[in-house]
């Protein structure tokens, strides 16, 4: 096996709060065990670009553990998906002596990796950043707990002014196909409702719902939608249209990508940083950093990429409790 004395970092896809926290692992690790490191700027951008590599040493990653985004920038790569962007990030791989890349990124980041490690030969561990939660086989990723954090904060400040002026909310959440975050601070924030992929959207049924809590004293309501099923703004106007009452939409949007990691961010990113530079030293490839029951493991991209129905029965379990809490 063939010594690896250099190592790659980069971020892909939508930032998240913690893969700040997870670079800095990635590189303190790394020199610690003698490594090299170059940062790759803007994902698999700055690969096909090939002119956007940065010598990373431990003074880069200093200060950066508590703030949000990612210093490394990222972005989303069409040109990527074609063989003609996926050779040139190749190239520029081999060109750099870089003998394994640490991707730091979510479920369609994961997807380039694998294509770079089968079809060029391109060793690399992914570890998974993402607000979403939506990889498989790992019970988190990194960024999801600040996320939820962020729209419980929202959703705490709006209860206010729901309960002080008797109306109803719909607060439309991130995760355009994975329920985490809707389900997660719905059950937080004590919603009355939560709409969320996968789930029940019958709005006949809500508003009888708001009327019938009417009755028994409930006057004030929140109701968690996440994109991925509705706006806030047309449930809220489907609401206020059958009932006639005072509704409010308000979409959070990318405030929940943004701000400073909570502590279960920064220490999952930074457990996953060191152990992904482990994983590369020992020549793995192929492979994601995971999170199983509170034990670092290492799952292949085809079970983080494609079984991602791992908390499909969590969810509807989660559901069912929000809402009889909320009677
Ligand atoms: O990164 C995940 C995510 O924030 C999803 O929750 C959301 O649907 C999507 O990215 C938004 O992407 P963009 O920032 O490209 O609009």
């Amino acid at each position: 096996m063939k010594k690896v004395k250099r190592i790659g970092v980069l971020t892909s896809g939508g930032d998240a709060p913690g893969m700040n926290a997870a670079i800095r692992s990635v590189v303190r690790k790394a020199i610690f065990e003698g490594l090299e490191v170059k940062g790759i700027l803007r994902g698999y951008e700055g690969l096909i670009s090939g002119d956007e590599i940065i010598d990373m040493n431990s003074r880069s990653v200093s200060n950066i553990l508590s703030r949000g985004g990612t210093i490394l920038k990222t972005a989303r790569s069409k040109e990527f998906m074609e063989k003609s962007g996926q050779k040139k990030a190749a190239d520029t791989i081999k060109k750099n002596g870089i003998d394994n890349l640490i991707i730091i990124g979510g479920n369609g980041s994961f997807q380039g990796a694998q294509i770079l490690h089968k079809e060029w030969g391109v060793k690399n561990i992914g570890i998974p950043g993402t607000i979403d939660n939506d990889v498989g086989h790992t019970d988190y990723t990194i960024g999801a707990h600040t996320s939820v954090d962020t729209a419980l904060d929202a959703i705490d400040k709006i209860r206010d002014t729901v309960n002080s002026m008797e109306r109803i909310y719909v607060v439309e959440v991130m995760g355009r196909k994975e329920p985490y975050i809707a389900v997660m601070s719905g059950l937080a924030g004590g919603a009355e409702e939560v709409l969320y992929p996968g789930g029940e959207l019958d709005i006949d049924k809500m508003t009888k719902e708001i009327k019938t809590g009417e009755k028994k004293g409930k006057i004030s309501w929140i109701i968690v939608v996440s994109e991925g099923v509705s706006s806030a703004h047309s449930i809220a106007e489907q609401i206020r249209n059958k009932t006639g009452y005072e509704v409010r939409g308000v979409t959070l949007g990318h405030i929940q990508r943004g701000g400073s990691p909570n502590a279960p961010d920064r220490i999952l990113a930074s457990r996953m940083g060191a152990f992904s530079v482990t994983a590369a030293t020992e020549g793995r490839s192929g492979e994601m950093v995971a999170i199983q029951g509170n034990k670092l493991c290492l799952v292949p991209y085809e079970k983080a990429c494609f079984e991602m129905d791992k908390d499909k029965k969590l969810h509807a379990e989660l559901y069912d409790l929000t809402k009889l809490l909320a009677t």
